[in-house]
């Protein structure tokens, strides 16, 4: 049977939990009441979805999910904007994307539509947990993982499709020195040693085994004082064309360069969508935004944008291109990188304050597992000339 909305079940909870108030959590903690399951099995298909309270799931020791790591899933995000509505942001997509993840691991797959309409009843379930506060939102995580019970190598023909919610804060941490979250900055750690996602792989997908082999990385960047790994990959590049960038942390990258020459203008940049890099959401609307304005500046001779990076008057080229880590530093050195910054679900859109690498003349990273010797190369840092102006992490889409 095809995945039916019509069918949807809901089962409630019989005690509500209280709603933990706005500034006291960060990102991913917190439990709801709701959860939304729907199952699919070989011989049946789809049952009827069901929205229920929230608990453990009953899953055999030889699931397919536990064994094989076939657990994909989604990132998405519920607000209450300024008209007191609540608002899915761009869910449709995030939709689409659920299937071709689960295409891209053979799991079983679904009508987007009834998803979604599913997904949409246990938000509206949940209203009471979305919180308004600037920063604040409710975050939606749509999971599907295989769980035939054996452990042959091969497709699971069965599959858990669930979906949580949980009220989330800034995702960095916020200083109390920072009076807006558009001012905090995130600094990064580029490493090549350890590659995210490569030629052919499955970086194009969201698959939760696309994330935990960064978490040892992710810890190395942080004993260097780093909040999150910017993600390269040197595999078929002469080593004077440098690694290029892939993403930094879980978020896409974006580098603002002033051009060269005396046009005024600036040219901002992310590496394309290759196979390598994740399609964020976030980021297509950061693109979306950006070519508007961009045309916009082209035909009318007054900006409604003022910045201190940009006159307003120089022309604005959004570029979709791989960008390498010594373009960057040549860039920073030569006064032309203005601003970095990562777009994504959990961050929305967060400045990168700086960059640290290690010295491209040398191997770009040091053995993760490695004792720090005297000859280990020191990291340098790219250092943004914009400092952190006008992006930052957003608070409302
Ligand atoms: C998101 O931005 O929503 C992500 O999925 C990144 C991370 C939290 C897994």
């Amino acid at each position: 049977a095809p995945l039916d909305a019509s069918l949807l079940k809901i089962t409630h909870v019989e005690t509500l939990k209280p709603v933990p108030t706005p500034g006291t959590y960060g990102f991913g903690d917190i439990k709801t009441d709701y959860m939304l399951v729907m199952e699919y099995t070989a011989g049946s298909g789809w049952s009827a979805p069901e929205i229920k309270p929230y608990g453990p799931l009953a899953l055999d020791p030889a699931s397919n999910c536990l064994q094989y790591c076939t657990n994909v899933f989604e990132g998405m995000k519920a607000f209450i904007g300024p008209d007191g509505k609540a608002r899915m942001f761009r869910a449709d997509q995030n939709m689409t994307r659920l299937v071709s993840s689960a295409e891209r691991m053979g799991l079983p797959t679904f009508d987007p539509d009834a998803l979604l309409k599913c997904i949409t009843a246990l938000v509206s379930i949940e209203r009471r947990w979305i919180p308004a506060e600037n920063g604040h939102s409710l975050y939606i995580r749509p999971t599907m993982i295989g769980t035939k019970a054996s452990i042959r190598v091969g497709k699971s023909d069965s599959a858990l499709l669930y979906t949580l919610v949980t009220p989330v804060g800034p995702y960095f941490p916020i200083s109390p020195a920072i009076p807006h979250p558009t001012l905090a900055g995130v600094s990064l750690l580029a490493i090549s040693e350890h590659v995210r996602s490569w030629p052919g792989g499955t970086g194009g997908y969201k698959l939760g085994l696309n994330y935990s082999p960064g978490f040892v990385p992710q810890t190395l960047a942080a004993q260097e004082g780093y909040d999150q790994v910017l993600w390269c990959l040197d595999v078929g590049k002469k080593p004077e064309e440098g690694a290029v960038i892939s993403e930094a942390g879980a978020m896409n990258f974006f580098a603002v360069l002033a051009n060269e020459g005396s046009d005024g203008g600036i040219t901002i940049v992310t590496p394309p969508l290759d196979g390598t890099i994740l399609p964020g959401i976030t980021r297509d609307s950061a693109l979306q935004l950006l070519r508007a304005h961009a045309d916009s500046l082209s035909t009318s001779s007054t900006s409604p944008f003022s910045s201190p990076l940009h006159s307003g008057s120089g022309p604005i080229s959004v570029i979709e291109r791989p960008l390498s880590l010594s373009e960057l530093a040549q860039a920073a050195q030569a006064g032309r990188l203005l601003e970095c910054f990562g777009t994504g679900t959990a961050v929305l859109v967060v400045a990168i304050e700086r960059i640290g690498y290690y010295p491209l003349s040398k191997t770009t990273a040091v053995p993760i597992d490695s004792e720090h010797t005297e000859n280990t190369p020191k990291i340098t840092d790219i250092v943004m000339k914009g400092g952190l102006k006008g992006l930052g992490q957003v608070g409302k889409a």
